[in-house]
């Protein structure tokens, strides 16, 4: 019988509102994100009520570690693929949503997102050993490797991207250890996702991320993504990506382009539970109530 390895969650995009918010416009304000907006709310697209949660962030997060923690066993870890706070203005920020995240009961590692302040998350997770300038560092549990990847630091305007060191890093890394059951994390998408939307947003450079991925086909499991707030698993060359829902809000994107049509909220948040064993993975979605308005 195949023995367990490890348990783990994977969640991401908690955006949690800090106290003190950077101006989104000076992070992220270049002409190509200013006229992609435009284009936006000429054709009647509202991107931010279709990200804005109808209740407060803080709230809509708690409704998630409240149904983790109704799992009728144990789990070892949480997995956070970034966006866990929206654009907080400097690391102390993040030392006010520890209590809330400490919830789980267990460790969390996150991914930085691109809205997301490195030094709060190292805040976050102070025992773990991550590279200077970027959030790059490697989860072993357990015999079990799970090589994680800062898409952010070197990209813009919301999306991502991965400098030639990092790509070498992920290669390294993914080659190391070679007997050991192997896994990834990344917060952007590295594919092409068939929406303006997404793509837009995606890494620039993720065919070359997609080629570092191929290198440890077979042995990789999958490869965790968020930052597009929904369920989306896709399969290319071997390599399986398994995108999960926010827990504030769940925009749905058409494939096919972006249109009045092509986007719309669906409330349907969520998580998606991961056992590795000695012989496969396992992954489960779950999913639970949105909190509602007059309940809160
Ligand atoms: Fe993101």
């Amino acid at each position: 019988m195949a023995e367990i390895l490890a348990t783990f969650i994977h969640i991401s995009d908690t955006h949690f509102e800090p106290a003190i918010r950077l101006d989104q416009q000076a992070a992220y304000g270049s002409a190509r994100i200013a006229a992609f907006f435009k284009e936006l709310s000429e054709k009647g697209i509202d991107l931010g009520a279709a990200h804005r949660a109808s209740v407060p962030a803080e709230v809509a997060n708690q409704a998630l570690i409240d149904a983790v923690n109704e799992l009728p066993f144990p789990i070892d870890f949480v997995l956070h693929t970034g966006d866990v706070m929206t654009d907080a203005a400097d690391a102390d920020q993040y030392d006010a949503i520890k209590a809330t995240m400490d919830g789980f009961g267990v460790p969390v590692y996150y991914l930085r997102g691109n809205h997301d302040n490195r030094e709060g998350l190292r805040r976050l997770m102070p025992s773990v050993e991550t590279a200077t300038d970027t959030l790059d560092y490697v989860i072993e549990h357990n015999g079990v490797r799970i090589v994680c990847v800062d898409s952010a630091a070197n990209g813009v305007d919301h999306g991502g991207r991965l400098s030639d060191e990092q790509l070498e890093w992920l290669r390294t890394q993914l080659a190391a250890d070679s007997e050991k059951p192997l896994l990834a994390a990344i917060h952007h998408p590295p594919l092409l996702l068939g929406s303006d939307m997404m793509d837009f947003f995606g890494v620039t450079n993720g065919a070359d991320v997609h080629d570092v991925y191929k290198t440890a086909v077979p042995r990789l499991q999958a490869v965790f993504f968020g930052h597009i707030h929904q369920v989306v698993d896709m399969m290319r060359d071997g390599v399986y990506y398994s995108c999960v829902q926010s827990p504030i809000s769940q925009p749905v994107l058409i494939p096919g382009g972006l249109s009045a049509d092509g986007l719309h909220h669906e409330p349907n948040p969520g998580f998606t539970l991961v056992v590795v064993t000695s012989e496969q993975t396992y992954f489960r979605r779950v999913n639970y109530p949105m909190p509602m308005p007059e309940a809160v």
